[in-house]
């Protein structure tokens, strides 16, 4: 089993719309199962892939110990691809890591749930807290979507410094330029700076999962979006194999 983190200290950036869209690639083009990990309280991932979310209030508990993560999980229209939602008591959690002073929480969970799934994608809010460092001592890799601006690369390199700041020693991590308008100066600019990360192009196709409800690879499989993420998550699978060696 592998795990991903989408992350990024910033919102709006393309965490979500990535992680929906890389989780589907890993189960539909790699045929792994895998485990979208929703740690949002807004939920959207869920959305994007047409779960609606249940009534109680229950995504804290897969961290109070009592509950089998498992019982939470949901299916999705998607073969070998499941979702662990996320709701609004996720809110709490950082203080309830506090109170049961589990550093590693998140990470057990993570290798527990390693038994069912090949893949485990994080869909992170926008914190830097004790729920950011957990992912970080979960997570095998973590992507940062990064809109291309003159300072996309000091964007990242701040990333890397919270990342470093919230604990010894953190897993790899890939930025990728998201929302990349190739029209746009700026745009063209920020890709020359940084020739070797990956894109992924702004795109109606890609704004349009949240209308679909559904990864752009289920409605519009050749579109340059698609294209795209299927990329980006072959770089992904490339890179993790690396790391095994
Ligand atoms: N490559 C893209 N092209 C066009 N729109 C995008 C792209 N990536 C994300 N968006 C849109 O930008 C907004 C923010 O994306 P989202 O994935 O929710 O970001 P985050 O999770 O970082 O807050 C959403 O409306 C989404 O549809
Ligand atoms: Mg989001």
């Amino acid at each position: 089993m592998a795990s991903i983190a989408v992350y990024s200290v910033k919102g709006g950036v393309g965490k979500t719309t990535f992680a929906a869209n890389l989780a589907w690639c890993a189960a539909t083009i790699s045929r792994r199962e895998t485990l979208l990990w929703d740690l949002d309280p807004s939920n959207g991932a869920g959305y994007l892939l047409g779960v609606d979310p249940k009534k109680k209030r229950t995504a804290e508990s897969v961290f109070s110990a009592e509950r089998a993560p498992a019982k939470l999980i949901r299916k999705t229209d998607y073969p070998s691809l499941h979702l662990l939602p996320a709701d609004e008591s996720i809110r709490s959690l950082d203080r309830q890591f506090d109170r049961i002073g589990k550093k590693k929480r998140l990470a057990k969970l993570t290798q527990s749930l390693g038994k069912d799934y090949d893949r485990i994608v994080f869909d992170c809010p926008p914190v830097l807290n004790e729920l950011s460092a957990q992912v970080m001592r979960a997570a095998d890799l973590v992507i940062v979507p990064l809109p291309p601006s003159p300072l996309s690369t000091r964007a990242f390199e701040q990333v890397v410094d919270a990342v470093r700041g919230s604990g010894k020693g953190h897993p790899p991590i890939l930025p990728v330029l998201s929302m990349v308008d190739m029209r746009r100066n700026l745009h063209k600019e920020a890709r020359a700076a940084n020739p070797k990360w990956p894109i992924v192009p702004l795109a109606s196709a890609i704004e349009q999962c949240a209308v679909e409800r559904r990864p752009i690879g289920a409605f519009a499989p050749r579109s340059p979006g698609a294209r795209a993420f299927a990329q980006l998550w072959t770089a992904i699978e490339r890179k993790l194999a690396s790391k095994k060696k």
